[in-house]
Order: structure tokens, then C-alpha cells, then sequence
């Protein structure tokens, strides 16, 4: 017998029915509220509302488990590719080698984009932040590909507009890159993986041999899996209500980029590192940068800290944060930012403040280490985090699509003027 919810509302009683998960998480079923009692529910930041059912990622902020379609993070992180991640995301299995074969292969062909969208780079100010190039150039994309403007036309279009997404978002970050240094542009190279391929476009130059160090593409690897989805994040919420209204997969991207943009978000990586970089010109004095961020009168945070989920340790952030070690030693890097960002963690970690709110060090607090000792400028580490998003968007709104799911659009309470006569202005 599943259970009911009993609301009572001015002496009567409502019944709303409880759904359970396969994790046993519990919903209280309020789609009828409305119609019943004529009463709405008020959750700014939607803290306490599910907006969706979803097979894709499941994660338990108490005790810091994170699973994509039921594999461990760590287990992923540590065993497989990311178009093996990002195929398991999409189509729900892990691929069988003729599968992940046939999937790569098809996604190194659409690797290139319409020669015409480097006119759209050039007018670009070298100063332009590339998140901004991003998203504008993932929106374009739908300019040159109108059959997929409508997004129910076919499974196979809508498999090709996936592939095609999954094979140039590396092209454009990179071309972004290139553009910002107002250096040519580097053509993907097809005998490349996906990560050295990326590599490759960011850093090779057409006037000498350029060679992808393993070890720096298989941190790309690690990184990339450990982004690739996070169930309603900010910008997957923002993909599935966007996408939501039919509108074509490549806007719908684009609307998450813009979204993984913010500071609070995706945002958060360069943010990091810009803050462990005042931290270290201003003396390196940790306490003092800790006291700022408990003080309530100082807008100053520490980024890269706090979760709304995660209530005990992001087990991203612990995986990261080994892979830093391991990956600096491997290449010889000596990241003074990393000893800084230790000890902060290590000053907030025995803090009542931070230990009473539940604050750890998220996704963002390590990755800038790891992505600056791959020599990948700060203002891309959004951007990075951007490609890893793509397969985690792309399943969600694919699960959205088929699962029929009705426009999103929520309702508020009005607390504005009440009816009033118009005056003319001589009369104001
Ligand atoms: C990502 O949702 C996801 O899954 C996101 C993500 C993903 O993979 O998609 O995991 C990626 O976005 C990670 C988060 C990156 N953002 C940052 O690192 C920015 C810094 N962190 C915060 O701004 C904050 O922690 C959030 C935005 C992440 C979460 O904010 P919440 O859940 O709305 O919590 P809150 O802002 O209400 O904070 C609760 C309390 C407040 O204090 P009180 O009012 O209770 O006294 O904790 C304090 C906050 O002031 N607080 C912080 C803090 N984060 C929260 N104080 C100092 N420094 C911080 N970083």
C-alpha cells in the first residue's frame, strides 16, 4: 500500500499520493494542489521541489554517492572514456566495443564546423569572454542545420543533431580560444581522441609538430567524466525547461551554457582561481580570507565551497583533489595556488562556521589546479566544464522529450499593486 499525504486547509482534510524512487527517496505528489484546494506551494531556489522523474543520475548529498545510470563515479572516473560516459548517459547502457566504435567514429566525423562561422569568431573583440563565444556559436549552429529546428522530426535526426553537438563544441571552445590570441585556427584532427583532438585545436600551431602528452589527456579524461551530469543542476534545469517549449536542441544547449555561465554555477571554477590568486598577492594569509568569507557584511565568498546538495563531501572534489597530486607530480608542475587552496580547505574544514552550514569543497574548488597545470587559460575553465555538461545536458533533455513531459511554467503569488485607474500624466 503506497502511502498518502494528509493536508489539512481550514479544517478539511486533502490526500495527495507519495511516489518513491528506486534509491527510496519519497515525493509528495501536489499535481492536483491546486484543482483540490485552490492553494499553490512557495520554494524559492526549488530547495524542496522535484521538478521531474529521471533514470539518468542519482546522487546522495549526505553520504556523497554520485552515480550516472548506476555506475559509480569513481568507478567511471577511474575505468572509462568519456564518449563511453557520455554514450552510457544518453542511450542508458554502457556501449559494447562495436557500439562505442561506431559512436566515435561518428562523432570525429562531425567534428568540423561550417567554414562560414569563423566570420562569426572574427567579429569577436579578442577580449571577449568565452562563454559568451560559446553559447552564441552553439545557437548559430541551428541557423545552418534547419531540418533541426523541429526536434520530434525523427530518432535519426535527432541522433545526428546529438553527434553533430558532441563532435563541434570542442571546435568551437577551442576556435574561441584561438580567437581570444587572434592565433589560426587549429582543424580537428581525425586520428586524434576525442581529449587529445581538443588538445590538439587549442594548442597546436600550423607552423610546427604538436604532440598530445598522454597524461595530460587522460586528466582531460578524469575531468571531463567528472562533469558530465549532476540530475537538476541550475543549467540541466534551465535545459529541460527550455527545451521544454520544443524548442531545438542547439538553443537549448546554448540556454544551458549561458546558465553554467554564472558565478554561483559553472562559473565557480575560474572563480577559484581567481580567488586563490588574491589570496596569494595579498600574503597568502588564509585566516584572514576565511574571517571575510564568515562575515555577513562582506560580499566576499569562498568559491569553490558549499553545495546545495552535497551536505557532507562532493566526491568529485575528493577524486580531483588526488588527481591534482598525482597529475602535477606527473608533469612537473609546482602549483603554489594548490598549497594555498589545501590549507584553506583544511582552516574551513575545522571552522564551526563552514561545519555547521554543511560546507565542503564542491566540483569547482580543485579543477582550476588541474586545468592551469594543462596550461588551459582561466577564462576557459568555464568552458571546460561546458564540454564535460554537453552528454549530461543532451540525456536530460532527451528523457525530457520522450517522457512527454508538458511545458514548464511556475506559478507565484502576486504581490503587487492591487486594481487601479490609469492617470494621465498631466495629473501624476
Ligand atoms: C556547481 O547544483 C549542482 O549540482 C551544481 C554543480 C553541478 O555539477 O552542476 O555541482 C556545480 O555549481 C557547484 C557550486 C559552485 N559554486 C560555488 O562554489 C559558489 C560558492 N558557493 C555558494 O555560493 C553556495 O554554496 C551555493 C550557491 C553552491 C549553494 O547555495 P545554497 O544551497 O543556496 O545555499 P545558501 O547560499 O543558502 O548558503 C547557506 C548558508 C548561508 O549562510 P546563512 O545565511 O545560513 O548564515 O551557507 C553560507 C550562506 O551565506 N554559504 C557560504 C558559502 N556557501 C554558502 N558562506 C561562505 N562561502 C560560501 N562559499
Amino acid at each position: 500500500m503506497s502511502e498518502i499525504a494528509k493536508l489539512e486547509l481550514n479544517g478539511e482534510i486533502f490526500e495527495f499520493p507519495v511516489i518513491e524512487g528506486t534509491e527510496n527517496e519519497k515525493a509528495i505528489d501536489i499535481s492536483s494542489l491546486r484543482t483540490k484546494t485552490g492553494y499553490i506551494t512557495m520554494d524559492p531556489g526549488f530547495k524542496n521541489t522535484g521538478s521531474c522523474e529521471s533514470s539518468i543520475t542519482y546522487l546522495d548529498g549526505e553520504v556523497g554517492i554520485l552515480r550516472y545510470r548506476g555506475y559509480s563515479i569513481e568507478q567511471l572516473a577511474e575505468k572509462a572514456s568519456f564518449l563511453e560516459v557520455a554514450y552510457l548517459l544518453i542511450y542508458g547502457s554502457l556501449p559494447t566495443q562495436i557500439e562505442l566504435t561506431s559512436f566515435t567514429n561518428s562523432i570525429t566525423k562531425h567534428t568540423l564546423v561550417a567554414e562560414d562561422m569563423k566570420q562569426f569568431f572574427e567579429a569577436y573583440p579578442a577580449k571577449a569572454h568565452p562563454m559568451g563565444v560559446l553559447a552564441s556559436m552553439v545557437c548559430s549552429l541551428s541557423t545552418f542545420y534547419p531540418e533541426s529546428l523541429d526536434p520530434n522530426r525523427s530518432k535519426e535526426a535527432k541522433d545526428l543533431t546529438i553527434l553533430r553537438l558532441l563532435g563541434k563544441l570542442p571546435t568551437l571552445a577551442a576556435w574561441s580560444h584561438k580567437n581570444a590570441l587572434r592565433h589560426p585556427f587549429m582543424y580537428p584532427k581525425n586520428s586524434l581522441d576525442y581529449c587529445s583532438n581538443f588538445m590538439h585545436m587549442m594548442f597546436a600551431m600550423p607552423t610546427e609538430e604538436y604532440t598530445v602528452d598522454p597524461v595530460i589527456s587522460a586528466a582531460l579524461n578524469k575531468l571531463l567524466i567528472l562533469h558530465a551530469d549532476h540530475e537538476q543542476n541550475c543549467s540541466t534545469a534551465t535545459v529541460r525547461v527550455v527545451g521544454s517549449s520544443q524548442s531545438n536542441l542547439y538553443s537549448t544547449i546554448s540556454a544551458g551554457i549561458s546558465a553554467l555561465w554564472g558565478p554561483l554555477h559553472g562559473g565557480a571554477n575560474q572563480e577559484v582561481i581567481e580567488m586563490l590568486e588574491q589570496i596569494q598577492n595579498d600574503g597568502g594569509d588564509v585566516d584572514k580570507w576565511v574571517l571575510k568569507a564568515k562575515d555577513k557584511n562582506d560580499t566576499f565568498r569562498l568559491m569553490g565551497f558549499g553545495h546545495r546538495v552535497y551536505k557532507n563531501f562532493d566526491p568529485r572534489a575528493n577524486i580531483i583533489k588526488k588527481a591534482c597530486d598525482d597529475i602535477l607530480e606527473k608533469l612537473n608542475v609546482n602549483d603554489p595556488l594548490l598549497a594555498i587552496a589545501k590549507k584553506l580547505e583544511k582552516v574551513a574544514l575545522e571552522d564551526e562556521y563552514f561545519k555547521t552550514r554543511n560546507l565542503y569543497p564542491n566540483v569547482d574548488f580543485y579543477s582550476g589546479i588541474i586545468y592551469r597545470a594543462l596550461n588551459i587559460p582561466t577564462e576557459m575553465f568555464t568552458v571546460m566544464f561546458a564540454i564535460g555538461r554537453l552528454p549530461g545536458w543532451i540525456s536530460q533533455w532527451k528523457e525530457m522529450t520522450e517522457g512527454g513531459e508538458p511545458i514548464g511554467r511556475p506559478r507565484q503569488i502576486y504581490t503587487g499593486a492591487t486594481e487601479r485607474d490609469y492617470v494621465e500624466i498631466s495629473k501624476r
